[in-house]
């Protein structure tokens, strides 16, 4: 293994102009046959055939024609806190709390700089703030971070959003897309609108090559609940995801967790070769091996919340040296000394010996007084250089962000148009869902009551109007209910989602919404449409086509609206449990004031059937199955007219458009009810 300093010299040379994920790792590929060449070729255990290899001369070009914006990453005095109450806890600003009982601290006073070109890794416990410290810097932690964070010298903007490659330490993918699927949708959401499609397909190909996912890239990425690739294949996804957009800062939170060292060391040397492109790269790495270690730039050391070292990797060693801590043997990573120090231990033989024979370090008392004084270290020997570094040239970086105010007004807008945002998502959507809506149980579910009620109703004629009245109210309710619960699920399951890719501006939240209701368009109505095909006949309904066709329309439109309340609930709770509690009380009270069930209702309760949308859809199956003058067996060689008939008489016929137009008021208030709830409930 070469030294750190060898190492770069095989890489770029430190060029941070127009460089690019897949062109940087290219360009520090050393010819076959050097010895470093073991780090850099893509995939050890997935050769790739020659004519592809051929084929990625011209597969590279349009990646390496993007320019970058290097950004240099500060961070000052960062402290976050936690506020812990009897419901639980949330995110608020740690120097502003009033109670000092009620928070937790989970960050404290750290700092650091990060330029173009370098790789930072945050080391420290299960527990030290890594992840928080990660996604303060990201701009994405909930509540308010307290401290300075600048890029460039400002702060957090949309256009840096989309600069910023942010890969969470756990996996949010779409489990029934294959790998290749996954980073196409990615590359055809997030790269540029110039370059043209078959341009973005092949920088996903790309991306599969380099991050060694040729083997896996036509197996579906999975999840918790449904096997796919491995935990390490879906992680390189994540980060591929993120090396699409050629981000200019670039944070991973734990990249090589869960792989072997090979890969690991694969994943750290592209990371750094990312960085040597002009990036800013930081990373959150747990167990470095000492080879990994190596590659680091600079490292920041967390203890619980706190730094206690922030700086250069290699300098860690005569840092620690100085202030009296030196490893227990020759040789030792300097990961594992580092991380023994966030844990307050030192490597003294006494207390080597203590574990060896209690199985636990007893001195608890001195961990935490360890812990004390490198604190202390750390503020009294780094942190006035630090601060002093970060002060240096925060005038140049300030003064070179006001100068490019053309430029980031460009940056605001979005990579991809409105209407191809929507097709790809729509496709997206189509595919994701396609084995949930198409399932053979919902099929089976559908049909099966359908025919059952067929059945039941078998060649019901006028002369038994109360059962047919009833077959209509049944379509009215069944076709109410069932939407609902299915769109209740549809937001709330997806948020993680939303989040992580409204968080890197992928899409417009108009786009993703009006493709998940397009998409969702297909089976919502297939089914009804089946179902009322089969039940409509078999029940012995009036035998007309118009009638049946009108019958078919109404129901399809109380399919819409039934839809939109389940959308509506869903975004507003995001919780699927309250969503269905409340959902079941509201269509319970649409049941009832129907006005099937309960003829006299007491006046002070009566207005309940204007917001019922079964009401309105019930009303309408009766008006378009029965004519003003049409007459019923009403007793043995009696005849009565239908609408004296007292269900269908208290319904009050006759006002037709009115019903309709509730019904339409109803289908556009509750989808925008529901887009409202979902963008007040997410990143903007
Ligand atoms: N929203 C939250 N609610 C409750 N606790 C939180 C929250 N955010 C952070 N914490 C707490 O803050 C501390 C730091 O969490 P963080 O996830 O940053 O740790 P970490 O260093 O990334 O740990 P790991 O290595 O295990 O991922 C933990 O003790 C965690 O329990
Ligand atoms: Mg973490």
């Amino acid at each position: 293994m070469m030294p750190p300093e060898q190492e770069s010299t095989t890489i770029t040379g430190g060029n941070t102009t127009t460089t690019s994920p897949i062109a940087n790792v290219y360009v520090h590929a050393e010819p076959p046959g050097s010895p470093n060449n073991v780090n850099v070729v893509p995939c050890l255990e997935d050769p790739i055939p020659h004519h592809q290899q051929q084929h990625q001369t011209h597969l590279r070009s349009p990646v390496v024609r993007e320019s970058l914006h290097p950004i240099t990453l500060k961070f000052e005095d960062v402290a976050y806190g936690i506020i812990s109450s009897q419901g639980g806890t949330r995110g608020s600003c740690f120097a502003s709390a009033q109670e000092p009982k009620l928070t937790r601290t989970v960050l404290n006073g750290v700092s650091g700089v990060v330029r173009p070109g370098e790789l930072l890794a945050m080391l420290g416990p299960s527990g030290s703030g890594k992840t928080t410290l990660l996604t303060a810097l990201a701009g994405r932690l909930p509540g308010k971070v307290s401290g300075t964070i600048t890029y460039n010298g400002g702060p957090f903007s949309s256009s840096m959003k989309r600069k910023t490659g942010f890969v969470s330490q756990d996996d949010v993918l779409y489990p029934h897309l294959t790998v290749l699927e996954t980073l196409t949708y990615a590359a055809l959401l997030r790269l540029r609108k110039e370059l043209t499609k078959a341009e973005k397909v092949e920088q996903a190909e790309l991306i599969i090559q380099e991050l060694g996912l040729t083997r896996c890239r036509n197996s579906i990425v999975g999840g918790p609940l449904l096997r796919g690739v491995s935990g390490g294949e879906r992680k390189r996804v994540s980060i591929g995801q993120e090396m699409l957009v050629n981000p200019s800062l670039l944070l991973l939170d734990e990249p090589t967790s869960g792989l072997d060292s090979t890969t690991a060391q694969r994943i750290v040397n592209t990371l750094r070769g990312l960085a040597r492109g002009g990036r800013t790269v930081i990373a959150t790495i747990h167990q470095p091996s000492s080879r990994l270690y190596r590659m680091f730039d600079k490292v920041v050391v967390l203890s619980e919340g706190y730094s206690i070292y922030s700086g250069r990797a290699d300098r860690v060693m005569e840092y620690f040296g100085s202030i009296g801590y030196m490893p227990g043997f020759n040789f030792m990573n300097p990961a594992d000394f580092l991380l023994d120090l966030a844990n307050g231990i030192t490597h003294d033989v006494r207390q080597d010996d203590q574990l060896e024979f209690h199985g636990r370090v007893d001195h608890h008392d001195d961990q935490n007084s360890t812990k004390q004084h490198l604190i202390s270290c750390y503020k009294k020997n780094l942190y006035p250089a630090l601060k002093a570094e970060i002060h240096q040239d925060s005038l140049h970086s300030s003064l070179s962000a006001s100068t490019t105010p053309s430029k980031r007004n460009f940056d605001v807008q979005w990579t991809t148009t409105w209407w191809e945002q929507f097709k790809v998502l729509l496709r997206r959507g189509l595919q994701e869902r396609k084995h949930e809506s198409y399932s053979g149980l919902r099929i089976f579910q559908v049909m099966s009551v359908s025919i059952l009620s067929g059945l039941l109703w078998w060649h019901s004629d006028t002369s038994h109007i109360q059962d047919q009245v009833g077959l209509l109210f049944f379509f009215s309710i069944f076709w109410g209910f069932f939407p609902l619960f299915n769109a209740i699920f549809a937001f709330p399951q997806e948020l993680p989602m939303l989040i992580k890719e409204r968080s890197s501006g992928m899409y417009r939240l108009s786009s993703y919404y009006f493709a998940r209701i397009a998409g969702d368009l297909p089976m919502e109505l297939v089914l009804p449409t089946i179902f009322v095909t089969v039940t409509y006949w078999m029940g012995g309904l009036k035998p007309s086509l118009v009638t049946f066709v009108l019958t078919l329309l109404i129901t399809l439109f109380n399919v819409l609206v039934s839809q939109g309340i389940g959308l509506a609930l869903g975004a507003i709770l995001m919780d699927v449990k309250q969503a269905t509690t409340l959902a079941s009380v509201t269509m319970l009270v649409f049941l009832l004031a129907g006005g099937y069930y309960i003829l006299h209702v007491p006046p002070f309760i009566a207005w309940l059937k204007y917001i019922s949308f079964s009401h309105y859809c019930y009303k309408l199956l009766v008006e378009v199955q029965y004519s003003a003058y049409e007459a019923y067996e009403c007793g043995i060689g009696m005849h009565c007219r239908v609408v004296d008939f007292p269900a269908i008489k208290f319904l009050g016929l006759g006002n037709k458009w009115w019903d309709l137009c509730a019904l339409a008021i109803m289908l556009v208030g509750y989808r925008l009810l529901a887009y409202v709830a979902l963008r007040m409930g997410t990143p903007h």
